[in-house]
This record gives C-alpha cells, sequence and structure tokens, in this order.
C-alpha cells in the first residue's frame, strides 16, 4: 500500500501534491494514472489527504475503498460498516443487505453520500478515493455489479459537494482493462 497518511513527514512532492490538489479542488472528477509503483497510493495518501484535510474552512471528508472481488460490498462498506462488537455473520449479513440496495438501487449513493454530508457544516465536501480501480476488471466476479459500481460513482461525481472521485488506476501500454473515459486524468510519475 505504499506510504500511509501518518507519513506524510517522510514525502517530498510538494508540487505534484499542490497540482494535484489544485486539480480535486476544481475537477468533478480526476483520474490519477501510471504505472504500478509510480506512487500513485502514496501521493494521495501522504499528499493529497493531508493538504486536503489541512484546507481552512473547509472540511474535507475522505471515504477511500478498493473495488476488490465484490465493489458492490466494498462500497456499501465504506459508506455504512457495520456496526462494531457483533459478530461476523451479522457483520457480513450488513455488508451484503447494504450492497442489495446498492444493486437495485433501493438505496442511491448520493443519497448515501448526502446522509454523511448533512452530518457535517455546510461548507464541507467529501472526496472519494477509489484506489487500485483495474481491480473492478481483474479481480471482481459479477458483470452487472461492476456496471452499477461505475454507474453510481459516476452519479456520485456529479454531485453538489463531492468535488471529486480520483481513481488511482495503473497503466501501461498493454494494460488489459478498459480506463473509464475521465474529462481529466493526473498522472503519477517519478
Ligand atoms: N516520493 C517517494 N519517494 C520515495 N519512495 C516512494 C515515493 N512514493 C512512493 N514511494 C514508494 O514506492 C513504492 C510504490 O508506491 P505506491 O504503492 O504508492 O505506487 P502505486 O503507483 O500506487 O503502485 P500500484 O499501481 O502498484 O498500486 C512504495 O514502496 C512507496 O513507499
Ligand atoms: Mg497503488
Amino acid at each position: 500500500m505504499g506510504f500511509r497518511e501518518e507519513d506524510a513527514a517522510l514525502f517530498g512532492r510538494e508540487a505534484p501534491v499542490r497540482r494535484l490538489v489544485a486539480e480535486v479542488r476544481h475537477a468533478p472528477q480526476t483520474a490519477l494514472v501510471g504505472r504500478s509503483g509510480s506512487g500513485k497510493s502514496s501521493l494521495v495518501q501522504t499528499g493529497l489527504l493531508p493538504a486536503l484535510h489541512a484546507t481552512r474552512g473547509t472540511v474535507w471528508h475522505a471515504v477511500t475503498l478498493r473495488p476488490g472481488a465484490d465493489p458492490l460490498v466494498a462500497l456499501a462498506g465504506a459508506f455504512d460498516p457495520p456496526p462494531e462488537g457483533v459478530g461476523r455473520i451479522r457483520q457480513l449479513e450488513h455488508l451484503n443487505e447494504g450492497a442489495a440496495c446498492l444493486r437495485d438501487g433501493r438505496v442511491g449513493l448520493r443519497q448515501l453520500a448526502g446522509s454523511v454530508l448533512a452530518t457535517l457544516p455546510e461548507s464541507a465536501r467529501m472526496v472519494l478515493i477509489v484506489d487500485q480501480w483495474e481491480e473492478l476488471y481483474t479481480q471482481a466476479g459479477r458483470g452487472d455489479d461492476v456496471a452499477r459500481f461505475v454507474a453510481l460513482i459516476l452519479e456520485l461525481a456529479e454531485a453538489e459537494r463531492v468535488h471529486a472521485v480520483s481513481r488511482c488506476v495503473p497503466i501501461s501500454t498493454t494494460t488489459p482493462w478498459p480506463t473509464l473515459a475521465c474529462p481529466r486524468s493526473w498522472k503519477a510519475a517519478r
């Protein structure tokens, strides 16, 4: 996973971080692309997030997830984690129920994000980080769920106060998965 947010002091990429922060603040979606190991995850964890959290006057609420084998479960868990102190079966039930609600449209992602933002000051913004976006194509099992996940994320990116959806996608000349069309992308290179 590279550096974590608490390793920010170790990280010496002020200029790229400034550019990325400016990009994310102004664009509804940002795709962070770069070859594997180029420092995408570290840039987000040690550069982007600490810089956003240090912004005066705006609370940035970060939601981070990896799609993994079950992207709708990952999404449900990121927005509505299972309660602590209950058994594993109950936790899985909670996640599966959340994923089922997102799958069949009983609950929308905008609604979920809105309920999070409603607990924060009016000026608060949400940044959703989907790291390892390519797992949608390398790990996820159900094609319908992948399509639904992508649709939910794109819809969320258009919501007010959700300024940025950052996707950390490795690219190579032989990329076997379709990279999503994204209005702007930001290239990590070191
Ligand atoms: N600015 C930096 N200086 C030194 N080392 C760094 C820097 N950025 C990242 N690294 C190191 O490089 C390695 C790869 O970084 P990271 O995991 O962030 O890359 P990535 O682009 O997310 O890779 P992947 O596509 O495989 O997920 C890690 O071990 C990390 O600690
Ligand atoms: Mg990474």
